[in-house]
């Protein structure tokens, strides 16, 4: 299987770099070339057009931001659709269900096959190989891809027919979003109140409602820094998507439209390129 990997950022650089390693035949296309140079140095081909990718490749993951991004780099960009006939197109970002739903009809117009594999996870699973793959489309091109994505990831959950995929991650990124929000408030309270940090992280860190996203994030806090991870700019655009699917299915969801406003406010102060946990910035200004 010749593979095409679409979109080398935080996340895209260390998953296509796992699957260089894992013996696949890659070629990265990126829009700033210079992200390419390690992927490069480490025997991917390394694509000038988008066209010149989807020709060469069997299976085009893409791992890119925002719709218009997708719309404009897959779709706009590409003369002659046609090259599409006959190929495995997956999508490995974090899109809305309505979207996905768009980009399948499209890709199945041009007689390609579309799955929906966004993942749960940030760099450093991606780096480890360890994201967790949902999958959406025809369970059979999802079973071949098998391999592929464990890569990746190593925990593959098929959610059913399109979108489901991308439903289930908008609702797992939702509560993600939250425990953020809650974690910097709960920071910030205790601080106000004097309260030594080490002191509280021991005590969360080993109770009931310790995880793996804390654990994770706990230092940017006692250090003051916020190396990025997944971005403010992400965050924002996750919840946007979750607010938007949420009015059309009528879904009720008062805090999530109220944690996308302090996120709008972490970028309005600068924020945006950073970890999403600098959320506790807004709090503290
Ligand atoms: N980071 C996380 O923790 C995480 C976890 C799970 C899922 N995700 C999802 O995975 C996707 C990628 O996230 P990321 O953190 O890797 O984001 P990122 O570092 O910002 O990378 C975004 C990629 O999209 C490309 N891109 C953005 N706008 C573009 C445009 N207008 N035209 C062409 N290319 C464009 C970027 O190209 P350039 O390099 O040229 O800017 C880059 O390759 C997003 O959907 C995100 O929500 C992220």
């Amino acid at each position: 299987m010749k593979v095409g990997f679409i979109g080398t950022g935080v996340m895209g650089t260390p998953m296509a770099s796992n699957i260089l390693k894992s013996g696949y035949e890659l070629m990265c296309y990126n829009r700033t070339k210079e992200k390419l140079s390690d992927l490069k140095d480490n025997g991917s081909l390394v694509a000038n057009s988008v066209q010149e990718l989807i020709e060469w490749s069997d299976t085009i993951i893409f791992m890119l931001t925002t719709p218009d991004a997708i719309e404009y780099t897959l779709l706009n960009k590409i003369k002659d659709p046609t090259v599409y006939g006959g190929k495995t197109i997956v999508n490995m970002g974090t899109i809305s269900p309505s979207f996905s739903i768009k980009l399948s009809e499209q890709f199945n117009k041009y007689n390609a096959q579309y799955i929906d594999a966004p993942v749960s996870g940030s760099r450093k699973p991606a780096e480890e190989g360890k994201l967790i793959i949902l999958t959406s489309g025809d369970p059979i091109i999802v079973d071949n891809l098998a391999p592929l994505f464990k890569t990746m990831g190593n925990k593959i959950t098929y959610c059913g027919e399109i979108p489901k995929a991308s439903m289930v991650k908008l609702s797992v990124n939702l509560l993600i979003l939250h425990m953020m929000e809650g974690f910097s408030e709960m920071i910030n309270f205790a601080k106000k109140g004097n309260i030594d940090l080490n002191i509280l992280f021991e005590i969360i860190l080993s109770g009931q409602v310790s995880n793996d996203l804390y654990r994770m994030k706990y230092q940017n806090y006692l250090n003051g820094e916020f190396p990025v991870q997944g971005s403010v700019k992400n965050g924002i655009k996750d919840l946007k998507l979750i607010t938007e699917t949420a009015k059309e299915n009528e879904a009720y969801i008062p805090l999530t439209n109220l944690n996308l406003q302090m996120y709008l406010k972490a970028k309005e102060l600068g924020y945006e390129e950073e970890d999403f946990s600098a959320i506790i910035k807004v709090l503290e200004g």
